[in-house]
This record gives C-alpha cells, structure tokens and sequence, in this order.
C-alpha cells in the first residue's frame, strides 16, 4: 500500500520504502559479519517487527532460524508501563544460541528492557537487538541496541508494519500519523 492509497491520513512520509531497503542491507551486512561461521537466532516481535523480519531475514546472506513471541505491556494509553505479559512465548530452547531481537520500533525502551532480560534469564551464549526504529527522545530506560536502522522523532508514527488500530501496517513506507485519525477521543494505541 503506498501514500495515496491513504489519502490525507499521514502529515509526512518519514522514511522511504527505498530508505528502509537501503539500510536493511547495510544491516546486514553488519550481521553476516559479526556472526560469521556463527548459528543466528532471528526472534521477532509480533505483530510490528513483522515486515521488518521478513525483509531483514531475505536480505541476509546467512543461515538463521526464525522465532517469534507476542507481548503486551500491562496498563492503557499510549505509553507502556514496562510492565510485560508474555501472550505468545518461542518454540525454541535459547541455550547456548546467539539471538538477535528484531523489532519495529524502540519508544520508551521499557518493553524491550524487559524482553532482553527474560531472554537473557535462559541461558542464550548472546542476545543482541535489532531494531529499525528508534526515538531518542522517547526513551526512559538505556538499552544497547546492536543493530538501529533510524532515528526519528517523538511521533506517532504508522506503516511497514507498525499500525495505530491494527490499520497501516501493510504501508510500504514509515510516515507520521495525522491527528485528525485519532484525535479528539482516543489516544493511539498500537502493539
Ligand atoms: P516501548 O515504549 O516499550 O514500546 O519501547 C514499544 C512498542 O510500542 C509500540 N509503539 C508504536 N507503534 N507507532 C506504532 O505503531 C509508534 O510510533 C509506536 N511507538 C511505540 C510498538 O509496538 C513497540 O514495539
Ligand atoms: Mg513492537
């Protein structure tokens, strides 16, 4: 889906399809070294990192496996609480694997402070983070991010997989979301 099939709901296109394909192969290029001759765990983080994972994972030239895990955060609004409930857990055993998180978009940081922690409590030999978003003005916990495609600004943004109410996930480029789409009633929420 692109702009124009959504006429009037974004203020600004933030990053190009072009811009995020470009940066997922720096990215990994950055991966295929730092794992060379190494098994890679990829677990995504459902449902944002879902574009992300599938383009990252096709665009590396390195064999990985593929995992995945539902989280929420406890508590409404439009920021999480850190609070963290697993709703879908991995398949995998993490002993002994190198993991890599990959995730759509870093805000606070408190849900994937938390996320590094379970995963690091089952005994991997490493876990880093991939991520392609991330708003430094947001953040309320430091957490070391191996992999960061962009940084943005403190908005609410939407597409290639981030949605605001499950809509506009399947926009092929990231863009700000215009405030007539939430405002006045709601907050936006998204997972
Ligand atoms: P925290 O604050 O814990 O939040 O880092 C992480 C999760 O919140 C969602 N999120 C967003 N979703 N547009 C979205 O569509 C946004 O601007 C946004 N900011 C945070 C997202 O699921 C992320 O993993
Ligand atoms: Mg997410």
């Amino acid at each position: 889906m692109e702009p124009r099939d959504i006429d009037g709901d974004l203020t600004e296109i933030l990053i190009s399809e072009e811009q995020i394909h470009t940066r997922l192969a720096e990215m990994s290029r950055q991966i295929e070294a730092d794992y060379a001759g190494k098994d890679l765990l990829l677990v995504g983080v459902l449902k944002g990192a879902v574009m992300v994972m599938a383009d990252l994972a096709r665009e590396l030239h390195h064999p990985i496996s593929m995992d995945w895990m539902a989280v929420s955060s406890y508590g409404s609004g439009t920021t999480s609480s850190g609070v963290v409930r697993i709703l879908k857990d991995l398949d995998t055993d993490l002993t002994g694997r190198h993991v890599l998180i990959v995730e759509d978009i870093i805000d606070s940081g408190l849900t994937l402070s938390w996320l590094l922690a379970n995963l690091n409590s089952r005994g991997p030999t490493s876990v880093e983070i991939c991520a392609l978003l991330r708003k430094p003005d947001a953040a309320r916990v430091e957490i070391n991010v191996k992999y960061a495609g962009f940084d943005i600004p403190n908005q609410f943004v939407v597409g290639y997989g981030l949605d605001y109410d499950e809509k506009y996930r399947n926009l092929r480029s990231v863009g700000v979301l215009a405030p007539h789409v939430y405002a006045p009633t709601g907050g936006a929420a998204a997972s």
